[in-house]
């Protein structure tokens, strides 16, 4: 925001023209490939559609034809005096549209048009270069999304002197480590209250680093239950008495010892915090096999995630019979696996056996959404089926159900809810996922028909529009649901698409995520703060460190697995700011500030945050940690006013009040 005082200042200084020496260079001219756009192609010359450019009744001739939300660089070196256009919606869509125009140099807001209309008056710019090294021409979509947002850069032209202006890519951005290693002495991690229902059979691996061999113990733990020592992993049998049983969890090597309250909550709710694992799907699509479930289990182990709560090894579609390759079922109805899952038994108990849980897909309908076999007709006995091979999650995907529904207030609860009642029958314990994309505000009811979480938005994998990564939008729209998360009721805003990940339009082979560092701190900062699940769903065999950096911060994690199960509340939404802030169950809060501006800002620092989420009695901040670094910030005095938050980038902090 301090910036935006510049604004309009600098706005069409009449400069003296320095004649002769200026060339007057198009903006078209410059290659228009490092232009993003929120859709279509640019134009030259005429409007995204194709027709004269054609502002407020006004046609220009020349200019480019575009469409927000858009960004494009250049590279001035110094060179370029003055940038003059004619800017506003293209008459095209007759009346509708709303952008806005900015400029920046070298990261100084140097013009900003405020919010144009369809059919407003060409507005025309002059903006004073000198000196700026690098410019940008933004466009955004104003408030409400970019829908006929055709924007028009007319008559755009670099008035130069020196250096050739050059159209330039993003910067690329260093992808920095900012996490200590957790140390060789015992830290034990995860959630401190794990529920489970009377009788069902349990198996809780303790998560924690350091350096093995690590020797486990416990303090309190039911007879019914039993702790192997040297692996850490608790397996048994729940209690039959319902009521929060209280062990504490120990671990001691030859650098040190911890130790941490746990409480086993025998009862009728499962998953009291965010369930974290890894999912198969934006990874193996419909190659997914036996062998790369057993080793997404294995790694993760190796790669250390589940030493920081990291515990549903899950398979996602495809791994029934696809349409057409009968039969689908045995005699008895029970639904078969195809030729890749030759040993589900196999599979699971290997899961099992490294303390891990498992967990598969489908559909109410009859065909999955890649279109396999769904349960539809089949429920009990698939559910059966799916208890008899030891599966602990349940990811249920509408898909094809719409066709099947029927009519009825209740059409979107009803296969829910039969699917929870059967669930609540078996003999295990099975966490159930809603996927049906956040049809009919599904966050006011999927608690209420037995799910424990539920997908908010459509597939994130398939996100796009905007300058911001999909991740962005569809956490915002999730973060409006705070007021519906709780223990055992969490609003999913989908997976964890970083790291070695697939492209879900091809349902392609994996590559590194296109995603600068700095998005991928703001995409776990953001599903820690609003308690969504944390489920990776990228190649488990391929994590380098700086993914491993991402997903196993345990401060970051213990914001996400926090036993009060609030999520985040919007403190400030503003277009280039995003404020988001979680009360946590010793008092403090968990702040995250997100800067959605294409260059690094400084951003006035939200004092008064605490006493707005009632953390404090009105004495202000006591203590300040950062939390990616994981270091206190040692100037908590009202000196502090900014914070630089690096583009698309995150500081989360979290922030302790005078009780
Ligand atoms: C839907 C879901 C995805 C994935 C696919 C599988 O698109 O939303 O998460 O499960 O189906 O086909």
């Amino acid at each position: 925001m301090l910036r935006l005082i510049a604004l309009s200042l600098s706005v069409a200084p009449s400069l003296t023209s320095i004649a002769g020496a200026q060339e007057r260079v198009p903006l078209t001219s410059l290659d228009l490939t490092h232009l993003r756009q929120g859709w279509g192609e640019p134009q030259i010359d005429k409007s995204i559609e194709g027709k004269p450019l054609t502002i407020g009744g006004r046609t220009f001739e020349h200019g480019l034809g575009s469409h927000a939300a858009s960004v494009l660089r250049l590279q001035l070196d110094g060179g370029t005096e003055r940038f003059t256009a004619w800017v506003g919606v293209d008459d095209e869509t007759e009346g509708r549209g709303s952008v806005v125009f900015k400029v920046y140099g070298d990261g100084e807001l140097v013009f900003d048009s405020g919010t144009m209309r369809g059919g407003d008056e060409a507005r025309e710019l002059d903006v004073d270069l000198r000196g700026v090294q690098q410019a940008m021409l933004v466009t955004t979509g104003a408030t409400d999304g970019i829908d006929y947002d055709h924007a028009n850069w007319a008559e755009a032209t670099l008035h130069v002197t020196g250096a050739k202006p050059r159209a330039v890519g993003a910067p690329v951005e260093a992808k920095v480590i900012l996490t200590p290693p957790p140390g060789p002495e015992p830290r034990i991690n995860g959630p401190i209250v794990w529920g489970v229902r009377p009788g069902r059979p349990v198996i809780y691996r303790i998560p924690c680093t350091g350096d093995r061999p690590i020797v486990f113990s416990t303090e309190g733990l039911p007879g019914s239950l039993t702790l192997d020592p040297a692996k850490g992993i608790i397996e048994g049998v729940a209690p039959e008495r319902p009521g929060p049983i209280e062990i504490v969890l120990r671990a001691m090597n030859t650098y040190g010892s911890d130790e941490r309250p746990f409480e086993l909550r025998v009862g009728d709710e499962l998953a009291l915090t965010p369930p974290m694992g890894w999912n198969s799907w934006y990874i193996h699509y419909n190659r997914v096999t036996d062998v790369d479930m057993r080793a997404a289990a294995d790694a993760m182990v190796a790669s250390g995630m589940a030493n920081f709560g990291y515990r549903y090894v899950n398979i996602d579609d495809c791994w029934m019979k696809k349409k057409g390759d009968e039969p689908y079922r045995d005699e008895g109805g029970a639904v078969l696996c195809n030729a890749k899952f030759p040993d589900m038994f196999g599979m699971t108990d290997y899961i099992h056996s490294k303390g891990l849980l498992a967990g598969l897909y489908t559909s109410p309908g009859p065909w999955t959404c890649a279109g396999y076999v769904g349960a539809y007709e089949h429920e009990k006995k698939d559910a059966a089926k799916f208890a008899e091979w030891r599966y602990d999650f349940l990811k249920y995907d509408w898909c094809s159900y719409n066709g099947v529904a029927g009519e009825g207030a209740d059409r979107l609860q009803r296969p829910y809810t039969k699917i929870s009642a059967i669930l609540g029958e078996l003999d295990r314990d099975i966490v159930l996922n809603l996927c049906q994309y956040g049809m009919g505000e599904v966050w006011k009811w999927g608690g209420d028909v037995g799910g424990h979480c539920w997908r908010t938005t459509g597939d994130l994998g398939l996100a796009r529009g905007g300058l911001l990564p999909g991740f962005y939008a569809i956490g915002m729209s999730n973060a409006r649901h705070f007021e519906y998360a709780g223990p055992g009721r969490w609003n999913d805003p989908d997976y964890l698409l970083i790291g070695w990940v697939g492209n879900a339009h091809g349902m392609g082979e994996g590559k590194p995520t296109t995603l600068t560092g700095n998005e991928q701190y703001s995409y776990m900062s953001m599903w820690s703060l609003m308690a969504a699940p944390l489920i990776f769903s990228g190649d488990m065999t391929k994590l380098d460190p700086f993914t491993l950096n991402v997903l196993c911060n345990h401060e970051v994690i213990e914001v996400n697995q926090d036993p009060l199960g609030k999520q985040a509340r919007i403190d400030v939404e503003l277009e280039d700011t995003l404020i988001l802030a979680k009360e946590l169950h010793d008092g403090s809060i968990a702040v995250g500030i997100f800067n959605l501006a294409e260059t690094e800002r400084a951003i006035a620092f939200p004092w008064g945050i605490v006493d707005r989420h009632g953390q404090s009695n009105g004495w202000g901040v006591l203590r300040i940690r950062d939390l990616w670094r994981q270091q206190d910030l040692d100037h908590v005095t009202q000196e502090l006013r900014d914070l630089t938050v690096p583009r698309h980038g995150v500081a989360l902090l979290r922030m302790w009040g005078h009780k």
